[in-house]
């Protein structure tokens, strides 16, 4: 049996994670192998206003012993979003040490990129997720002054690039063996050299990746440009959570794309999530996107051992947006619970593939 946490959080976290959880339940009925157990977990910003802190202090303790976490969105506007996100989600990444954050882009059928051309578009952005622009070194003097001051410390370790590099170079030459490093080593010239020193040192042991390092800036735009030419993309914390943006951007909505924080080394559950926010706006109507929170329930799936029947689910999802069942974002109408339905119609009834 796979233990799952379930954190729906805040916002539209709940509508998306609702969606998911179905379409898992769903998962679970075509396939008996796919034994799950979800626990619900109330803690977001609600939970702070009443409780002043986010989660229970002993929250990542009553995490450890699950085999996932299932995570809607973190984030209200009663709160401020350092406190939220340093409160909850952050600190799972850290203390889990989920040093990979993968994040998959792809253009899926039926959804129309806001390039006139974007050709293929299937580029997974590897992100860092424990350390470099994202620290807690620094403070604040002088408060109040006019020589009011802010430093925050970019902190990168051989150990934390070299661990994310080697992922991304496998990944690479598991996919079309294709590279960039994002770097920006001619402005930020002492981390970043770092950063590509460690990626050249490691592309040694991968001859077969063709591997690049390119300033994130013009890296961007190539994003925009030629998005077909792009396999794997791998960035410190903050260049990777810029263009994962991009990516997702590019392949038609970020209401589909997810995020898969991954502890590889499997000593701490790893966390899957959409990589949208709580998306104030439209929260409580109905209407959200539930790709994002459905591919991320798919990325679990592969993460726990079920690889096919999260790529049934992904089947499923692209047919749905490609036979129309689309929500608002996606130039449709069907509301969060039409879409799922659809979803999960196609699941159950669609051809079941496999051999
Ligand atoms: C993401 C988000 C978070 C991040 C925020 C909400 C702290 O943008 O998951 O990409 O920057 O990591
Ligand atoms: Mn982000």
């Amino acid at each position: 049996m796979v233990r799952v946490a379930v954190i729906a959080g805040d916002g539209i976290g709940p509508e998306v994670v609702g969606a998911g959880m179905r379409v898992l339940e769903a998962a679970k009925e075509a396939d008996s192998s796919v034994e799950l157990d979800f626990t619900d977990f109330p803690w977001g910003c609600e939970y702070y206003l009443e409780h002043g802190r986010m989660m229970p202090e002993d929250g990542l303790e009553t995490l450890k012993g699950f085999d996932a976490i299932y995570l809607g969105a973190v984030g209200w506007p009663t709160v401020p979003d350092h406190v939220s996100l340093w409160g909850l989600l952050l600190p799972i990444r850290r203390g889990f040490d989920q040093y990979v954050n993968l994040r998959p882009a792809r253009l899926l059928r039926g959804v129309r990129s806001p390039l006139s051309d974007p050709g293929t578009l299937d580029i997974t952005v590897v992100r860092e997720n424990t350390e470099g622009e994202y620290s807690d070194a620094g403070g604040r003097m002088y408060r109040g002054t006019p020589h009011e001051m802010a430093v925050q410390e970019s902190i990168f370790t051989r150990r934390g690039v070299e661990r994310v590099v080697r992922y991304a170079y496998e990944l690479a030459g598991e996919r079309r063996g294709l590279l960039v490093g994002a770097t920006k080593s001619n402005g930020i010239s002492i981390t970043m050299p770092f950063f590509d020193e460690i990626f050249r040192e490691v592309g040694d042991e991968f001859p077969d990746v063709e591997a690049s390092l390119m300033h994130a800036d013009a890296l961007a735009a190539q994003i925009v440009l030629r998005p077909q030419s792009f396999d794997v993309i791998v960035g410190s914390n903050l260049l990777g959570d810029l263009l994962s943006e991009i990516t997702a951007a590019v392949s038609g909505s970020i209401g589909i794309a997810p995020s898969a924080n991954l502890d590889p080394d499997r000593r701490f559950p790893s966390l899957f999530e959409p990589i949208h926010g709580s998306a104030p706006d439209i929260a409580g109507q109905g209407v959200a996107n539930p790709s994002g929170a459905i591919w991320a329930a798919a990325l679990l799936l592969e993460h726990v051992g079920h690889a096919e029947a999260g790529r049934r689910i992904l089947d499923a999802l692209e047919t749905t947006i490609s036979d129309g069942t689309r929500t608002r974002d996606l130039g449709g109408a069907a509301t969060t619970d039409e879409m799922t339905d659809a979803v999960i119609r196609e699941l159950l009834g669609g051809d079941p593939g496999g051999p």
